[in-house]
């Protein structure tokens, strides 16, 4: 594996290009590349453009011009060898004349695999697999849960009081958290295809899911707005049916049913802002890859708890995760979690069973 400090400092970069345009690709890979010339300097930048647009590749090739020439490629996904609705960037990057090319994660696709046969055949120096587990866990996680498992990957973002309140006794749960961890969430949102409640969180909040900044106004990309409402419960009125943003109201009776709807209209990221309810219904179904939780230094003594009944009595039957990292927001928390071994079907996170 490369030690060279000028390649692992651009692979990073590379991960951060990818996790600046999520929110923007899907169904594509949110992909960053650097290019690097021959004497190490970084010469070219890019990140997946939306659909239809040049991948990643392709936008630093075209920044790095002839300096591309005997320099080295680093990019967080295997260039693809076959022509989608772009050309194969296998083909960009002899093009151009790249003599070394660093990858994070091997290309998993059938029909795009292959760039890195390619590029060796015509005598580039290939690396795969380079800070790979770094990469799968950022930018590539949507993406790559679709590969595998044909559904979204996802967030389940819920802010609580110390004492894991999410609404007080009478339903008011109106800003628990302060400005910044607002803040924080509507970067979140920008970041996913889909924003996801249950018809509860629907009636009592009336939120209208968009992405505003710091202004209040509604700004891109526009994740799609999402509702399940079996019951028709949710009032023609309600904001989230207002035009800012598209909206897709759901009667599907689980969440594997309900994640399979969304995967087919091309949502790879979705982001679970609903209340305790539909929290349990993911978790029972070890269906959440990662919580955002943010916690407000106050306490409410009473009112809805962040998750609902998730079918456990005892204490060994506790669903685990881990702490990927905490954050101070203002005066609030961020704790970003993921089960402690994911598993797929009707398991509990940490694999049980
Ligand atoms: N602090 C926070 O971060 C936060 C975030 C969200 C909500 N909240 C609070 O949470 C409270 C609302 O909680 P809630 O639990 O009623 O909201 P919810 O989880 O958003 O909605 C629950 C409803 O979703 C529907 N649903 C659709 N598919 C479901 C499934 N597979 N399993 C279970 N239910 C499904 C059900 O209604 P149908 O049968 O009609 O479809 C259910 O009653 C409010 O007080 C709100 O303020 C707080």
């Amino acid at each position: 594996m490369t030690t060279d400090p000028a390649e692992l400092r651009a692979m990073r970069r590379a991960r951060e290009l990818g996790e600046s345009v999520l929110g923007t690709t899907s169904p594509n890979p949110a992909v960053g590349a650097v290019i690097l010339a021959a004497d190490g300097t970084p010469v070219g930048e890019g990140a997946t453009a939306p659909p239809g647009g040049p991948h990643a590749e392709v936008a630093a090739l075209a920044q790095a011009g002839d300096r591309a020439r005997g320099g080295t490629a680093i990019v967080t996904l295997e260039p693809c060898a076959h022509t989608g609705r772009t050309g194969p960037c296998a083909d960009a990057l002899l093009a151009a004349g790249i003599a070394r090319i660093v990858v994070a994660v091997p290309e998993p696709t059938e029909p795009a695999g292959g760039g890195a046969d390619r590029l060796r055949a015509a005598g580039v120096d290939v690396e795969l697999g380079v800070e790979q587990a770094e990469a799968e866990a950022g930018a590539l996680s949507g993406w790559l849960t679709g590969v595998r498992e044909h559904r979204p990957f996802v967030v389940w973002k819920v802010a609580a009081t110390l004492d894991g309140r999410v609404a007080a006794a009478d339903g008011t749960s109106r800003w628990i958290t302060g400005d910044q961890a607002r803040a924080a969430v509507h970067r979140l949102r920008a970041t996913c295809d889909a924003v996801l409640v249950g018809s509860g969180t629907a009636l009592a909040d009336d939120p209208q899911l968009t992405v505003r900044d710091a202004e209040g106004r509604n700004v891109a990309p526009k994740p799609l707005r999402v509702v399940v409402d079996r019951r028709d419960r949710v009032p023609t009125t309600a904001r989230v049916l207002d035009d800012a943003a598209p909206t897709y109201v759901s009667r599907a009776a689980d969440p594997a049913g309900l994640l399979a709807e969304l995967f087919d209209r091309d949502v790879r990221r979705l982001l679970l802002e609903g209340g305790p309810t539909l929290a349990a219904a993911f978790l029972r179904e070890g269906l959440v890859d990662e919580a955002v939780v943010h916690l407000a230094p106050t306490f409410l003594g009473a009112g809805p708890s962040l998750v609902g009944d998730l079918g456990l009595s005892t204490i060994t039957d506790a669903l685990s995760l881990s702490i990927v990292d905490v954050t101070p927001l203002g005066g609030d928390v961020q704790i970003r979690l993921r089960p402690t071994r994911h598993t797929e079907g009707h398991q509990h996170a940490d694999g049980r069973g």
